[in-house]
């Protein structure tokens, strides 16, 4: 590739030139066939977006509000592990990336800087991605940290009670950095397993996988920070969230790193917001590459998205810069598919601007 990258899937391949192999498969990869994950993709391709014609559209705000905090578009961070894989300067840099475009940034449990370096760093708008341990203390822990360090809420990750196998990280027996927040609180021989994939042998030591819907009363007991869970694929669990008092959800599938043949989270993003009725916000993530799959998701009733993958990829190509680009170009483009479809504002996109195959046919 010549000249400057100008799209996300530029940045891709610039991320594959500069990274060794064991950390690019990780990043890129998904759960088994990698089904799920090439279908995050893919569904945004079925969706046609249905331009208006003739308004004014010389100014066109993207800004936002989630969880009533103003940020300049409805793109945010998503909460990506083990970021010093893909530059020195790891979270950090990602932070101060979201600080200069004004979103916000979700921190990973699993993160190469402690969460009171990445809060030190900047003033970027923060949330803390948790996962819930065997050792419940540690991750009561984990959320008194935050809660002391200005993070403004916790995204309860919900997908993970197993990791998901991930082959590619298999077979390169992918080696994990010193998880930063873990310090001290986790044995480190999980942290270097040089067996097979180090994350899962981690995961499967330390993760709590009886956490379930009566546990989140037991997190609401112990923070003041709001809640949202991120992982809910079916109208059904939207309701129940929705029973047990969580201030969000995030339509995710983790990328397509979890359970394979799972949805992707485009197609099934109206269903959860028609369960949610507008009493919380939904956002979504997943297979998030151009302004276009933007718009698309808030016409399907998204407050705003998250970007993954993205983020890492300009993370590794070009550090702090790299991501300040994505998040620039994710912008742009989102601007100019809204000045072309008429919409001055995130508000007037309307379910009335796609159409899917839930529609009439074509
Ligand atoms: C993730 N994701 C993730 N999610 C989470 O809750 N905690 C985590 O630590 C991680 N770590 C992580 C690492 C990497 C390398 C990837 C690619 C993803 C999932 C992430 O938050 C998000 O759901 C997906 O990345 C969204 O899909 P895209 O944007 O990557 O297609």
């Amino acid at each position: 590739m010549t000249g400057e990258p100008v799209n996300v899937n530029e940045f891709r391949e610039l991320a594959r030139q500069a990274l060794p192999k064991m950390y690019y498969d990780f990043y890129t990869g998904g759960a088994e066939d990698q089904c799920t994950l090439k279908e995050n993709e893919e569904a945004f391709r079925r969706i046609i977006i249905q331009p208006r014609i003739l308004r004014n559209v010389r100014c066109i705000d993207l800004s936002t509000t989630v969880l009533g905090y103003n940020i300049s578009m409805p793109v945010m961070i998503a909460p990506t592990s083990l970021q010093k894989l893909a530059n020195p300067e790891g979270e950090i840099a990602t932070a101060r990336a979201a600080s200069a475009c004004n979103t916000i940034m979700v921190l990973s449990t699993s993160s190469t800087y402690s969460l009171e370096e990445v809060a030190a760093c900047c003033d970027a708008i923060r949330f803390f991605q948790l996962y819930v341990y065997k050792r419940r203390d540690i991750s009561a822990k984990l959320v008194q940290r935050a809660e002391n360090n200005g993070y403004k809420a916790i995204v309860l990750t919900v997908d993970s009670p197993r990791l998901g196998r991930r082959e590619a990280d298999v077979k390169n027996k992918l080696v994990v950095p010193p998880l930063k927040n873990l310090e001290g609180l986790l044995p480190t021989k999980f942290v270097s397993d040089e067996k097979g994939s180090g994350l899962a042998a981690l995961a499967s030591g330390t993760l709590d996988a009886s956490f379930c819907w009566e546990d989140i009363t037991w997190l609401k007991s112990i923070t003041n920070l709001p809640i949202l869970i991120k992982g809910v694929l079916t109208r059904e669990d939207a309701i129940k969230a929705l029973e047990v008092g969580v201030d969000g959800m995030i339509v995710s599938n983790h990328g397509g790193r979890q359970l394979d043949y799972s949805p992707a989270t485009i197609s099934v993003l109206e269903e959860v917001v028609d369960a949610v009725g507008g009493k919380v916000p939904v956002l979504v993530d997943g297979g998030i590459r151009r302004g276009t799959d933007i718009f698309k998701a808030l016409a399907l009733g998204a407050q705003a998205v998250l970007v993954g993958r993205a983020v890492v990829y300009g993370l590794a190509a070009k550090g702090e810069k790299g991501v300040n680009r994505v998040l620039e170009m994710l912008k742009e483009e989102l601007e100019l598919t809204m000045a072309l479809s008429d919409c001055c504002s995130v508000k007037e996109i309307s379910r009335s601007h796609v159409r899917t195959k839930h529609d009439q046919q074509l």
